[in-house]
């Protein structure tokens, strides 16, 4: 990236990718995780997190998988758009059930149960983590329902995280889920950060990039990327790359509010900030609307 040297950075610092090495533990986010590992140790068979577009999500699926991958055997599935047939052949794959024998469905799902059971008598756990949950056909939702209705005693042989963005839930709602609805009982809702939050993701991210310098984005420039992005991760890295790329445009060294002013004006995502002559123009209405007020009531 062009500016990295510029601004003494090792890496990108607001890369787009949800890099588990950049993951800081906000509140949301370590709700989220002791949600599951505790839903997870409790045995319960379906979870799901669930959060507006670019809260976390896809970070937290790929978070689970560096952590638990010593404690079960992890499959993520994160093309949503699997029928239940495909998603029945990547689990079985995944399980380690021969290419050649995916042929017939029925047969297929009767050797995903032997290969789970063979699984959990060897002390092996399976979890599959399902990213874009909100996209998932009906069908394939069911499948993994059903999958993960098969028990060994108290024991569910296979434990499903679902991860999605709100229409999640409204499908949930849905009559044709409400099976599934029913069966999950630990959920979590990510929710945006709040303005302090983000002067600490700010200066985080840029620390774990390398940024050993003065500080580069100042309270109003926060302040400013707070009001533009609610809150959403994903619309503050976008911000802070296009300031740091117009800072860099003019050989500078800070981020001023004005700047953070034109990287909104270039992000369609991004929500206006009010300017003061904005507020000048509210107050002048004010004024008049009274005054006005006044004339008719005197009149
Ligand atoms: N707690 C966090 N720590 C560090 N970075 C974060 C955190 N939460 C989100 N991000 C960053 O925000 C960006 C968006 O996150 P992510 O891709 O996980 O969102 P998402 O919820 O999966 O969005 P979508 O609904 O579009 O799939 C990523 O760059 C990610 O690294
Ligand atoms: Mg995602």
């Amino acid at each position: 990236m062009i500016y990295l040297t510029h601004f003494g950075l090792g890496k990108a610092p607001f890369s787009l990718t949800a890099d588990p090495e950049f993951f800081i533990d906000f509140i949301p986010h370590k709700e989220a995780l002791e949600v599951i590992t505790t839903a997870l140790s409790l045995g319960e068979a379906i979870l799901k997190i669930t959060g507006e577009v670019g809260t976390g999500k896809t970070l937290l699926c790929n978070k689970l998988q560096s952590e638990l991958s010593d404690q079960y055997l992890l499959c993520t599935i994160d093309n949503p758009y699997l029928s239940a047939e495909e998603l029945r052949s990547t689990l079985a794959l995944f399980l380690g059930i021969n290419k050649s024998e995916l042929g017939d469905q029925f047969l297929l799902t009767n050797m995903i149960k032997e290969r789970l059971l063979v699984l959990f008598e060897e002390g092996k756990k399976v979890l599959v983590l399902v990213d874009e949950a909100q996209a998932l056909p009906d069908s394939a939702l069911e499948a993994l329902r059903l999958f993960s209705n098969l028990e060994a005693g108290e024991n569910k042989l296979l434990q499903v995280v679902l991860f999605g963005q709100p229409e999640l839930d409204v499908r949930l709602s849905e009559s044709q889920l409400r099976q599934l609805r029913q069966r999950i009982t630990f959920s979590y809702e990510l929710r945006a950060l709040s303005e302090s939050e983000i002067g600490h993701y700010i200066q985080k991210r840029l620390a774990q990039a390398g940024y050993r310098g003065a500080t580069l984005f100042n309270h109003a420039a926060c302040k400013k990327i707070s009001q533009a992005s609610r809150g959403i991760p994903r619309l503050i890295n976008v911000l802070c790359h296009k300031a740091l790329m117009i800072s860099y445009g003019r050989q500078d060294y800070t981020i001023t509010p004005k700047l953070i002013k034109e990287a909104v004006d270039d992000t369609e995502d991004a929500y206006p900030i009010p300017n003061l002559n904005m507020w000048w123009g509210v107050l002048f209405l004010f004024i008049l609307v009274n005054a006005l007020l006044i004339i008719w009531w005197k009149g």
